[in-house]
């Protein structure tokens, strides 16, 4: 069973910002890694589910054209509404996925704290979800903390080999660090086989 809703309700009901996102060294380190292992430059539309209170959504928000980031906790999505004030290409969203899920396609989709909420069923029908709207040649990010949590069904890395057998996403990066796994793939396109590396992409192979 995924954890359940009323986990994140209590935690939210504690504390504006129950995980301390916007204010941990930790959180800030690993979302300047997260955004930097990002392959391109710049996005056209991209999907952040389980923003919380938008710290990373922020980030992101300098890297896209358009950017959705939803939460399933309404106070949390009003926090990260007000942290991205004055961004009108960020559309903040309450929003439960994968039961719920967006129109549309996009080119980036960050799956950053989350997956391990989630029992083996629902996580992967969540991914089948997310390899549905993304675009061929899209960036798809995982992240995750990478130390047992009782509320956490898998670690990063128990996170790791599931992903990367996930048909068409091709591995770009893998980064092991000691308290975080970060993941980052490339949808692939059937007609074009393996997607080009950022260094491929300009020339220097
Ligand atoms: C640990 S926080 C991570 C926040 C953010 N992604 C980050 O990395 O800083 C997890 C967030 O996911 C949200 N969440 C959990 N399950 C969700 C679901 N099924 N749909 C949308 N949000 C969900 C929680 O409410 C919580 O705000």
């Amino acid at each position: 069973m995924s954890t359940p809703p009323g986990y994140f309700d209590t935690m939210y009901a504690s504390s504006a910002d129950p995980w301390d996102l916007a204010g941990r060294w930790y959180e800030r380190r690993k979302y300047a890694l997260t955004v930097a292992a990002l392959p391109r430059p710049h996005y056209r539309s991209a999907f952040e589910p389980g923003c919380s209170v938008g710290v990373l959504t922020e980030r992101l928000a300098r890297r896209c054209d358009r950017l959705l980031a939803v939460d399933r906790v309404e106070s949390a999505v009003r926090t990260a509404a007000e942290r991205v004030r004055g961004l009108d290409h960020v559309e903040v969203a309450t929003m439960a996925v994968p039961g719920q899920w967006p129109g549309g396609s996009f080119d980036l989709i960050v799956l950053s704290e989350l997956l391990y909420y989630f029992d083996d069923d629902t996580r992967g029908r969540l991914l089948d979800r997310a390899l549905e709207s993304l675009e061929p040649g899209g960036t798809l990010v995982a992240v995750h903390w990478d130390h047992p949590v009782p509320e956490h069904h898998r670690t990063g890395s128990e996170l790791a080999a599931p992903l990367a057998s996930v048909p068409g996403l091709s591995p770009l990066t893998d980064v092991r660090d000691s308290d975080f796994r970060l993941q980052v793939f490339t949808r692939t396109d059937p007609a074009d086989g393996t997607p080009l590396s950022p260094a491929a992409e300009e020339g220097l192979l």
